[in-house]
């Protein structure tokens, strides 16, 4: 059993939501503004005390009713997260103790911002390909809302909180057909949170400790590199363009989310859609919009699926999967 198959999905969004309107009086923007430029209509943000941990909780839980497995049965848990609780542990280990999952399996965080889903999913697909692993939780979580500047209209209005959950399992067929991780480190500058624990607390700056992007770069290259990994990805699998039934992609604009389908030739009507919702969930806006399509009816087994993400590092990867 070399490969790995989604068994089930889940989800969490926390209760408050964030209109653009409510933004208007943060903020000299417009709902106008935010809507013509980035799709994003509202987004949910975590409540005071709301954790990271607690969203993952909630979208974990929802998976595993899905997928209809014994939490006991879990052998490997790996959250993709930049807003963890605390510096150590990490999310996973303390989901584990959550879930009471006492079995000592392996559980680990992945860093790699909006493309960590995409990195958690490629690891998680290895560790069941070399045998080691045959039930995987794998989720993206988030409270990015903890690291905005409430001050910069570039970036407070982007972005919102949530987790989104697959649990995978080994299988005799595909599943994950393959998945398709960069980065490129000499974009550091351009979408980042320049300040962290190794720099000192002392030192920490109000502005350094919150994101900041050069907006502008970002999208550009976003557009480029998630056209190419999709390339990537289906000549690795000697599959067409039209072998693929929907693209789910990483919600941070519409307007990058268009230029990939039509790199694709995918109709709009084939691209999971989220961002107008949830706006800008870094590593769980994959697993959010997965959940959303599946739980409504649209993705069914046996579709093909492609994911892509983009993020800060530059990071950015795909998986081609089979549901
Ligand atoms: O998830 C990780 C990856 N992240 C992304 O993929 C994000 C990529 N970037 C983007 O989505 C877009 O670049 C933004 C939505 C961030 C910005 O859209 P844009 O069309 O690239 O706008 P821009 O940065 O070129 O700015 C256009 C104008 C500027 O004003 P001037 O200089 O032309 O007078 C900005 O100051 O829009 C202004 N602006 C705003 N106006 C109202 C920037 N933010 C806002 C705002 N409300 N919130």
């Amino acid at each position: 059993m070399k490969h790995a198959k989604i068994l089930g999905t889940g989800s969490y969004l926390p209760e408050k939501v964030l209109l653009n309107s409510d933004l208007e009086k943060l903020v000299d923007t417009s709902d106008e503004w935010i809507r013509e430029r980035t799709g994003i209509h509202q987004r949910h943000i975590a409540a005071e005390g709301e954790t990271t941990l607690d969203l993952a909780e909630n979208a974990a839980r929802n998976a595993i009713d899905a997928a209809g497995v014994a939490v006991s049965d879990i052998d490997l848990i790996v959250i993709a997260t930049t807003t963890p609780d605390c510096v150590f542990p990490s999310v996973a280990s303390m989901l584990q103790a959550r879930l009471g999952i006492i079995n000592e399996c392996p559980a680990f965080d992945v860093q790699a911002v909006c493309a960590g889903f995409a990195y958690a999913l490629g690891v998680a697909d290895n560790f069941i390909r070399a045998g080691s692993a045959k039930v995987v939780l794998v989720i993206g979580a988030e409270t990015f809302s903890r690291i905005l500047n409430w001050k910069d209209r570039n970036t407070c209005v982007l972005f919102g909180d949530g987790a989104g959950a697959v649990v995978l399992g080994a299988s005799d067929e595909p599943g994950i057909h393959s998945t398709h991780l960069h980065a490129d480190g000499r974009y550091k500058d351009l979408l980042h949170v320049p300040n962290g624990v190794s720099r000192g607390y002392d030192v920490m700056q109000q502005e350094e400790a919150f994101v900041q992007m050069r907006g502008n770069e970002v999208f550009r290259m976003a557009v480029k590199k998630m056209g190419e990994v999709v390339e990537e990805a289906l000549a690795q699998n000697n599959m067409q363009k039209s072998d693929v039934d929907w693209l789910v992609p990483h919600q941070a604009n519409i307007r990058i989310i268009k230029a990939t389908a039509r790199k694709l030739q995918m109709d709009m009507s084939q691209v999971v859609l989220t961002v107008q919702n949830h706006g800008n969930t870094s590593a769980a806006s994959i697993p959010l919009a997965l959940d959303v399509a599946v739980r409504d009816g649209r993705i069914k087994r046996g579709e093909r699926i492609l994911l892509e993400g983009f993020g800060g590092g530059f990071t950015w990867g795909a998986a081609l999967i089979t549901y």
